[in-house]
């Protein structure tokens, strides 16, 4: 396959046509914050958060759905970039428990990892809040969706993988959110319980 040449951060590298910015960029040492890419499942480009400058484009783009080009040249954490992502993060967690301390995921949150990383110690951001009950219908995992920031991966991971299309994203907007058909319990779903959305 033909490579290709991209400068990211000042770091040339060559890589096949048809990379993504966010996998160029990691094969030269580059890490990019991402919330919803997984390397096994397709690109839903969800959450934004990997988000860089390219010379010449006006908007910052996505690099875990952009594809390089040749000559291309990103900057992944100029000023633009870091603010840009601290409003993303702060806004997934305007709408999120403020129960990290006691929360299970402590400690292995990526959300958690990058509020910390960019320095968030408060939201600026009040507004309306999901108050969902927690779902425990079923004996292997209860569904918390006050913590969901639909990212996708279980929905991706649950057609893709699983192929039971059990879950998928309902609603619109602010109630957006990931349920089985008519938000029945996961055992009248084809869930079969094997973990991977939890995972
Ligand atoms: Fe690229 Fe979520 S990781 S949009």
């Amino acid at each position: 396959m033909e490579k290709i040449r991209v400068k990211i951060d000042g770091i040339e590298t060559y890589v096949e046509r048809g990379t993504s910015i966010l996998n160029a960029a990691k094969g030269a040492g580059v890490h990019i914050p991402h919330l919803c890419y997984s390397e096994n499942l397709s690109v839903t480009a969800a959450c934004r958060l990997c988000i860089v400058e390219v010379e010449g484009n006006r908007s910052l783009v996505a690099s875990c759905s952009t594809p390089v080009f040749d000559g291309m040249i990103v900057r992944t954490s100029t000023e633009r970039v870091i603010t840009a992502r601290r409003h993303i993060i702060e806004l997934l967690l305007s709408d999120h428990p403020k129960d990290c301390m006691v929360c299970e995921k402590s400690g292995d949150c990526l959300l958690e990892r990058y509020a910390y990383e960019y320095g968030l110690r408060e939201v600026r951001f009040r507004g309306e809040q999901h108050n969902y009950p927690v779902r425990s219908s079923n004996p292997f995992y209860e569904r918390d969706y006050n913590k969901c920031i639909l990212c996708g991966r279980c929905v991706t991971v649950c057609h893709e993988v699983q192929f039971c299309e059990a879950v998928d994203f309902s609603g619109r907007g602010f109630n957006t959110k990931v349920a089985t058909f008519f938000d029945r319990s996961m055992a009248e779903s084809p869930c079969v319980f094997c973990g991977n959305c939890v995972s």
